[in-house]
């Protein structure tokens, strides 16, 4: 999840703000000064030929292909730390019907919406993240944060009823996507020489959230941002595009460079977990979402964890005389503690490095 904040309160729960969908209805010329970022990095894209790895999954499994398309898995994971992935499985009318549901639900009035806002103390629900001050910058997205996986970490309270069929196809798109991770998890750990059966297992019994993004059209696109850089907590994180309008940038070589939808892929986008368990060989990449000035863009994001029992860090087989553990191994409460009450001047991932000295 995007992480800003402009002090060091505790980052768990959110202060509400204007919904941008009722901001963008407006047809504003300029943007309200709370959303204008004149600070941002407006470094410009690399080459916009630059594309990120496509990854079939159907050659990871055949034996014929495998090696060479596993290859190409560690390469995607060392140089971007992200990828798409097409073959994954889900069936495309289980993603169209997700994506539809939350069109409908985003389509829905404001008052509507908001049966279902944030409560003080807790991120799940329709609103914002990481709101801690009436002074911070706002990102031009409107969204809703639910947990998915297990059962119970459900807090259905914070889960629409309207659309009628929200529930259901959360509840089963959000399966799709822990059979997804289970996937892919196999082919990154093997990528790395770890026991892949021991990370699937941990990611079958791991904790699942789901994010949804809605960036409305804005009229000064280039002067607001819709999720600021950040680099996701997660193990891994699977984001669905509901149509063909880019958004999605990924820093690679201090350069953002856009990750165009492809129809009926998946972006695996690592995480600081996957980051830990490879002991730094794989990083999880900065990224961040723009918006345009014609079009509304929806994101349709899963954060996948690992079993919380276990320990996050760095995997035994990789840590030798040579290369030594670079990172702490952490309870799973221990590494969320430290998130959410992290200082905002150092990096999360910094801070969770062995020092030297
Ligand atoms: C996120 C995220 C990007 C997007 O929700 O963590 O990075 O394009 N989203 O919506
Ligand atoms: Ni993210």
């Amino acid at each position: 999840m995007a992480l800003a904040s402009s002090d060091s309160e505790s980052l768990e729960w959110s202060l509400p703000v204007p919904s941008v969908q009722e901001l963008a209805i407006q047809k504003l010329d300029k943007v309200p000064l709370r959303y204008v970022r004149d600070d941002l990095d407006q470094t410009t894209p690399s080459n916009p030929s630059l594309r990120v790895p496509l990854i079939d999954m159907n050659k990871l499994a055949n034996p014929e292909s495998h090696e060479k398309e596993l290859q190409k898995l560690h390469f995607a994971c060392q140089e971007w730390g992200v990828f798409q992935i097409i073959n994954h499985g889900v069936f495309d009318e289980s993603l169209s019907k997700m994506r539809q549901q939350v069109q409908e639900f985003f389509d829905l009035p404001l008052q509507e919406k908001k049966r279902w806002a944030q409560k003080p103390g807790s991120l799940e629900g329709y609103g914002q993240a990481f709101v801690t001050s009436e002074e911070q910058k706002l990102e031009w997205n409107d969204m809703i944060f639910l947990k998915t996986l297990p059962l119970q970490d459900r807090s259905l309270n914070f889960w629409p009823e309207n659309p009628q069929e929200f529930r259901k196809t959360v509840e089963s798109y959000s399966e799709d996507m822990r059979n997804v991770a289970v996937s892919i998890v196999r082919f990154i750990t093997m990528g790395l020489g770890l026991e892949a059966q021991k990370f699937c297992d941990t990611f079958k019994e791991g904790t699942y959230e789901i994010r949804m993004n809605c960036y409305p059209p804005c009229p000064e696109p280039e002067r607001v941002i819709g999720l600021n850089p950040h680099a996701d907590i997660s193990g891994i994180t699977l984001l669905l595009e509901c149509g063909d309008t880019p958004g999605l940038q990924v820093l690679k070589d201090e350069h953002w460079v856009n990750v165009e939808p492809v129809n009926g892929a998946i972006v695996v986008n690592l995480g600081h977990i996957i980051e830990i368990i490879s002991n730094g060989k794989y990083k999880a990449p900065d990224h961040r979402a723009v918006v345009n000035n014609s079009k509304q863009r929806m994101s349709i994001v899963t954060f996948c964890y690992p079993n919380p029992s276990a320990d996050i860090g760095p995997a035994e087989k990789l840590i030798k005389s040579g290369s030594p553990p670079v990172y702490k191994t952490l309870t799973n409460a221990e590494y969320f503690h430290s998130f959410f009450n992290r200082k905002l001047e150092v990096s999360f991932i910094d801070s969770l490095k062995i020092s030297l000295s």
